[in-house]
């Protein structure tokens, strides 16, 4: 292998000349890149999302037992913890490109098997695909925006997988009313086969991540790509950063996941890949409509209206950390927005607690309204998005694709057993005792933050690699 002596100052491909405004300068190839990508983010949220408002209209073409009715809807959980394994081998065997690929057709023909499903069977089998579709992109679509992207705005760029969750989330709710009043189910699942094919084919005119290339022995075509990515930069200095970290790593096998070198790495990304689940996200996310009522908001109508403003806030409050996350970097983002997670939470369950009334336009209505709101704002700036951007940065490049798979499809597990059990527990336990449930486990997420998980912002991937050594 020929390698170029590193130097310190240049690293990455990444753009170290500036433009005219002060700020760095991105080539546009790279947003393209990033955006593509992201499209699967998209179809992640959108495809979880839409189930809540389809599933009143499939019980009434097919009358299903509530057993039934729970598998259509855990089937994609259960196919996105799948696929997010399958995808660590198909990453790193096959590539990060035809993972994204891959990602796309599955959605697509997935989408167009829910359209055409006459049995719950089929059905189910559709809905598993979609959720196939979801862990294929989980792992994907992060890793590969994070291998293309300069270390100076890789955050921002990771967190837009993020953003695209998000609007994926708030469509299906718009998308969900405009389809309610005729029934039409079929079109609410089957919409999401446009994306799946733009994904796929938008995917197949990009280019192989360099990394990949460079571990699978092709350096000549990773060259071009990181020329094409960064025009300004020498490629020679990122190869060269590159082939040193690969040298300087283990295995790359399944099995090196259990090395005690890998260990502190894999338990960050595990840790923060269940932390995202357990402090309740989905609880909201998925059963906004039954807290709203719980709290006394007794129309279906502003049940729904204040769900759909939760997904605007839920988008909204993305930016902030597209905007700060390469500037203050992950920890700051983390620990503010976990500690305000934990301060909503337990102003919530006191309020249930208390249960100060009956009505939605009591005060347990509104607290319930501003605590959830602001709940949503402190998790689209931390958990959200820099969980998915850690878990595609911090481990070596040997590995990255079985420890990510491993980390995502933990997120799944995380995300099944608390969409599982938040309706047993709230009826069991009541909505008080959860909340304050959630927010103790915020408390030992903000621990974990703090004790540790490393600060990555600004570093390249193989620096990165070298806080583990
Ligand atoms: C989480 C999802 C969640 C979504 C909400 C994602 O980062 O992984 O489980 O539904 O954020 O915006």
């Amino acid at each position: 292998m020929t390698t170029t002596p590193i130097s310190p100052a240049r690293r990455d491909g990444e753009v170290r000349n500036f433009s005219p405004q002060g700020g760095t300068e991105v080539s546009s190839f790279v947003v393209m890149i990033a955006m593509i990508a992201a499209i699967g983010g998209g179809l992640f949220g959108y495809d979880t999302g839409v189930i809540s408002g389809a599933i009143l209209y499939i019980k009434k073409d097919f009358p299903v037992t509530a057993a039934l009715e729970g598998l259509i809807v855990a089937a994609v959980t259960a196919g996105a913890l799948a696929a997010a394994l399958m995808a660590g081998v198909l990453a790193d065997r096959g590539g990060r490109r035809i993972t994204n690929i891959s990602a796309g057709l599955v959605f697509a023909t997935a989408s167009l098997l829910c359209v055409v499903a006459n049995s719950v069977p089929t059905l189910i089998a559709g809905r598993f695909l979609v959720g196939c579709g979801i862990g294929l992109t989980s792992v994907g679509a992060p890793m590969y925006i994070a291998e293309v992207s300069p270390a100076r705005i890789r955050g921002t760029f990771v967190s837009l997988f993020q953003l695209a969750v998000t609007v994926g989330i708030l469509l299906s709710y718009v998308v969900g009313a405009m389809f309610a009043p005729a029934a039409a189910w079929r079109w609410m699942l089957g919409l999401a086969a446009v994306p799946g094919l733009a994904l796929a084919i938008g995917m197949m005119l990009m280019p192989e991540s360099p990394r990949w290339l460079v571990k699978h022995g092709r350096r000549e075509d990773a060259r071009s790509v990181l020329k094409k990515i960064n025009p300004h930069s020498d490629p020679d200095e990122t190869l060269a950063h590159i082939e040193h970290d690969l040298a300087a790593e283990g295995q790359g096998t399944w099995g090196a996941l259990l090395q005690p070198t890998l260990r502190p790495a894999l338990l960050v990304g595990i840790g923060l890949a269940v932390f995202q689940q357990v402090t309740g996200i989905n609880a909201v996310i998925y059963y906004a409509p039954q807290i709203f009522q719980a709290a006394g908001f007794t129309s279906d109508l502003i049940a729904l209206a204040a769900t759909t403003g939760i997904g605007v806030i839920n988008v909204l409050a993305t930016f902030i950390a597209i905007w700060l996350v390469d500037r203050q970097g992950r920890k700051p983002l983390l620990i503010a927005g976990v500690a305000g997670m934990v301060a909503t939470l337990v102003v919530l369950g006191l309020a249930f607690q208390g249960g100060t009334a009956g009505t939605g336009t009591g005060s347990l209505g509104y607290v319930t309204v501003v605590c959830l709101a602001a709940y949503i704002v402190f998790f689209a700036f931390s958990l959200g998005p820099i969980v998915w951007l850690m878990i595609s940065e911090i481990y070596p490049l040997r590995n990255r694709a079985q420890a990510m798979a491993v980390s995502t499809a933990a997120n799944w597990g995380a995300n099944f057993l608390v969409s599982m059990t938040f309706p047993i527990m709230t009826a069991r336990l009541g909505s008080a005792a959860t909340f304050l449930t959630y927010a103790g486990l915020g408390v030992l997420t903000l621990l974990f933050v703090i004790a540790k998980v490393p600060e990555t912002k600004g570093k390249t991937l193989e620096e990165i690699s070298k806080l583990w050594r």
